[in-house]
């Protein structure tokens, strides 16, 4: 059955990729990126590869917290029901290490913009979210959260990856219109992101696309919430032993919304 899909940050990397399987399978594809002009050649080129016009866009930088409600509110005027939400825009490097609220940027692409968006979206999303973690997942700082501590890049992607984690598996247990699974790609898969952080890969980014295009379409995932898919394993897996700990997820939660509120 078609689908209409919103995946983030699928301007490049396995987003887009991912949006152009999908689009091939004739959904209904709303891709986002950052710059409206790399935004509008991406559409164009995935219309043409795949012969699908349902092709359509939205920038946003998610950087800050006010953009991702004003793209928010944008997609509810647009869009009156969106089965899957892929929230897979993601950072590692950045020039700058803090957005203008003094937050890191990891923490801010990578967990508070999914966890803003998703909340503002809840109420036209019919199935399932689908949250890109990493196997990179680091126990969280609730003081680096709030921008109190300098932490490196590398560990501030491990923990936002994580918090993603603990607040999907939280976001699975606190409603049950919406699916929610979070997925780890598969490790240094062939993007941008990988050539900047790490100057190699290990796989081709077509082992992240595969997988999210299954777990948004194929009947087997269909009723699976509130888990892990560990796609270095090809299988549900583990996460970090944090994202089961109701006490920790409880504080993150908490020390999240206190964030939000004085922004
Ligand atoms: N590649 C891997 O091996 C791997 C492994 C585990 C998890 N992941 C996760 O998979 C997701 C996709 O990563 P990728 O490897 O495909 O990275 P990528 O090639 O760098 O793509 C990232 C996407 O996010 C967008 N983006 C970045 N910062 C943004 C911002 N501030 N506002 C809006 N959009 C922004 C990028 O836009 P531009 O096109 O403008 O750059 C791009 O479309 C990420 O969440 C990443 O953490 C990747």
């Amino acid at each position: 059955m078609k689908k209409t899909i919103l995946i983030t940050g699928s301007t490049d990397g396995i987003g887009k990729l991912t949006a152009i399987k999908l689009a091939k399978e004739g959904h209904e594809v709303f891709i986002h990126g950052r710059n409206a002009e790399k935004l509008e050649t991406v559409i164009s080129e995935i219309k043409s590869i795949s012969n699908n016009e349902a092709i359509k866009g939205f920038t946003a930088d998610l950087s800050t917290i006010a953009s991702v409600k004003k793209l928010a509110e944008t997609i509810k005027n647009e869009i009156p029901k969106i089965d899957i939400l892929i929230n897979n825009a993601g950072v590692y490097k950045s020039k700058l290490t803090n957005n203008q609220n003094g937050l890191d940027l990891r923490f801010v692409v990578n967990y508070l913009a999914p966890y803003v968006l998703t909340n503002e979206l809840i109420s036209i999303v019919n199935s399932k979210v689908i949250n890109l973690s990493s196997a990179a997942q680091a126990p969280v700082s609730l003081d680096a959260l709030v921008g109190k501590n300098a932490i490196s890049e590398q560990v501030a992607y491990a923990q936002s990856k994580l918090a993603l984690t603990m607040w999907s598996f939280y976001l699975a247990k606190k409603q049950s219109k919406v699916n929610i699974i979070a997925v780890n790609p598969g490790s240094l898969l062939n993007t941008n992101m990988v050539k900047e952080a790490f100057g190699t890969h290990w796989s081709s980014v077509d082992k992240g696309a595969d997988i999210l295009c299954e777990l948004a379409t194929d009947d087997r995932h269909e009723n699976a919430t509130g888990v892990y898919f560990d796609n270095d394993k090809g299988t549900y897996g583990n996460a970090h032993s944090d994202a089961y700990d109701e006490d920790k997820i409880e504080k993150l939660i908490e020390q999240t919304e206190h964030i939000l509120a004085n922004l």
